[in-house]
C-alpha cells in the first residue's frame, strides 16, 4: 500500500508530475451502449441502453469516488454495493443513477441479492471490487482463526463468488477489477506485527487474478490495480496503528480517492482488450497513467492538502 519516499516524490497530489495534458481518446473508448435487434419489420434497429456497473466497497473511500466519476454519465447505471445502508443512501440521493444495495458481500444471500438485479434482462459492463478489510491488524503469533478466516473471506473469497454470481449476466467485452496493494511484495512493503493478514490476503488475490486470466477466456476481462497509498479510512486506519507503534509515516504521501477513481474509469474504458488484460495497472506509474488515458483536470473537486491532513492524523 506505502512506497518508498524517492517514489512518493513522484506522486505529490500537488506535484507538477501528476497534472497530465489531456491525451487522444484512444480507440476503446466505450461511449453509449448500443444494442442491434431485430426489429419487427426484420430490419435492424438501434437503440441506446445504460450499462450497469457494478462497484463494491461503495460506501467508502476509492470505490465511494469510482461510483461518483460513473454515475456523471448518463450512459450508466451504477450497482453500489457495502454493508453501510445510510451511507449507500446518502450516495443514491446525489444521483439518480445510482443503485445502492446494501449487501455482506461474505454472506451467500447477499450474493444472490446482487445478482437480482439482472433479472430483468441487464447485462454487467464493469465489475469493480474495492470491498477489502486491513483488519485485524494483530501480529501473525496471536491472531485469531476467526478474525484471520473474516479477513480472506472478504478480500479473497467474495471477489471469486461475486464473480461466479454475476458470470451469467456478463456482455462478450464484460471487464472485473480487482484491486492489489504493495503488500503482495514483502521486499517493498512490510509492516510485521501489523499486516501480516492483508498482505496474505492481498497476496492469495493476486493468484486468484492469474488463475482467473486463464481460466475465463477473456469473459471476463480480468484487469489489476493496484491504487497505491490513497486518503481513505483504510489507509487512515494503517496511519493510526502504524504510530502507535512508534513508526513515522511522514513521507507518506496519500493521494486524493478521486484521482484514482479517474485513473480506475480510464484503465476500463479505454484501453484495449489485451493492455486492459496483460497490464498490473499502478496508478504511481506514470507510463500506466499515460497509456490509460488518465487526465486529473476531469477533477470536479478541489485539490486536498493531503500530506497536511496525514500528519494530523497521526
Ligand atoms: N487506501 C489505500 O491506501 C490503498 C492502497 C492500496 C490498495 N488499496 C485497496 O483499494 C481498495 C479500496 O480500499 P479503500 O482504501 O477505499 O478502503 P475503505 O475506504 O476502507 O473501504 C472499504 C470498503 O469495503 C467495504 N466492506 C468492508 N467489509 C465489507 C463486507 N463484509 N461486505 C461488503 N463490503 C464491505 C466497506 O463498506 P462497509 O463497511 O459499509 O461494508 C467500504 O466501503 C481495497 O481493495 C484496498 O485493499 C487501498
Amino acid at each position: 500500500m506505502f512506497r518508498a519516499a524517492r517514489l512518493l516524490k513522484l506522486r505529490g497530489p500537488l506535484s507538477q508530475s501528476r497534472i497530465l495534458l489531456p491525451v487522444p481518446m484512444p480507440a476503446f473508448s466505450m461511449g453509449r451502449a448500443m444494442s442491434h435487434e431485430p426489429s419487427e419489420s426484420g430490419f435492424f434497429k438501434s437503440h441506446s441502453r445504460k450499462e450497469v456497473v457494478v462497484v463494491t466497497g461503495a460506501s467508502s473511500g476509492i470505490g465511494n469516488k469510482v461510483v461518483e466519476r460513473f454515475a456523471q454519465e448518463e450512459c450508466y447505471e451504477v450497482l453500489a454495493i457495502a454493508r453501510n445502508k445510510t451511507a449507500l443512501e446518502k450516495l443514491a440521493a446525489s444521483n439518480k443513477r445510482i443503485i445502492p444495495i446494501s449487501a455482506d458481500l461474505t454472506d451467500e444471500h447477499a450474493l444472490k441479492k446482487i445478482s437480482h438485479h439482472f433479472n430483468s434482462g441487464k447485462k454487467a459492463k464493469y465489475v469493480i471490487n474495492c470491498a477489502a478489510s486491513a483488519d485485524p491488524f494483530s501480529p501473525l503469533t496471536t491472531v485469531s482463526r476467526s478474525a484471520l478466516r473474516m479477513n480472506v473471506e472478504l478480500n479473497v473469497l467474495a471477489p471469486i463468488f461475486l464473480l461466479q454470481h454475476l458470470l451469467p449476466y456478463f456482455l462478450a467485452d464484460t471487464r472485473f477489477l480487482f484491486l492489489g496493494s504493495d503488500y503482495t511484495d514483502t521486499k517493498k512493503t512490510f509492516h510485521p506485527n501489523l499486516a501480516g493478514t492483508y498482505a496474505i490476503s492481498k497476496t492469495a488475490l493476486r493468484t486468484v487474478v492469474e488463475y482467473l486470466r486463464a481460466e475465463t477466456k477473456h469473459r471476463p476481462l480480468i484487469g489489476y490495480l493496484n491504487p497505491g497509498a490513497t486518503l481513505t479510512p483504510m489507509y487512515n486506519s494503517f496511519i493510526h496503528k502504524m504510530a502507535e507503534q512508534g513508526e513515522s509515516a511522514q513521507d507518506w504521501n496519500p493521494v486524493d480517492p478521486d484521482h484514482v477513481a479517474i485513473f480506475i474509469k480510464s484503465v476500463l474504458e479505454h484501453t484495449s482488450p489485451q493492455l486492459y488484460s496483460e497490464t498490473d495497472w499502478n496508478f504511481e506509474d506514470k507510463q500506466h497513467r499515460d497509456k490509460s488515458g488518465y487526465d486529473v483536470s476531469t477533477s470536479v473537486q478541489p485539490e486536498v492538502k493531503l500530506s497536511a491532513v496525514m500528519i494530523r492524523n497521526i
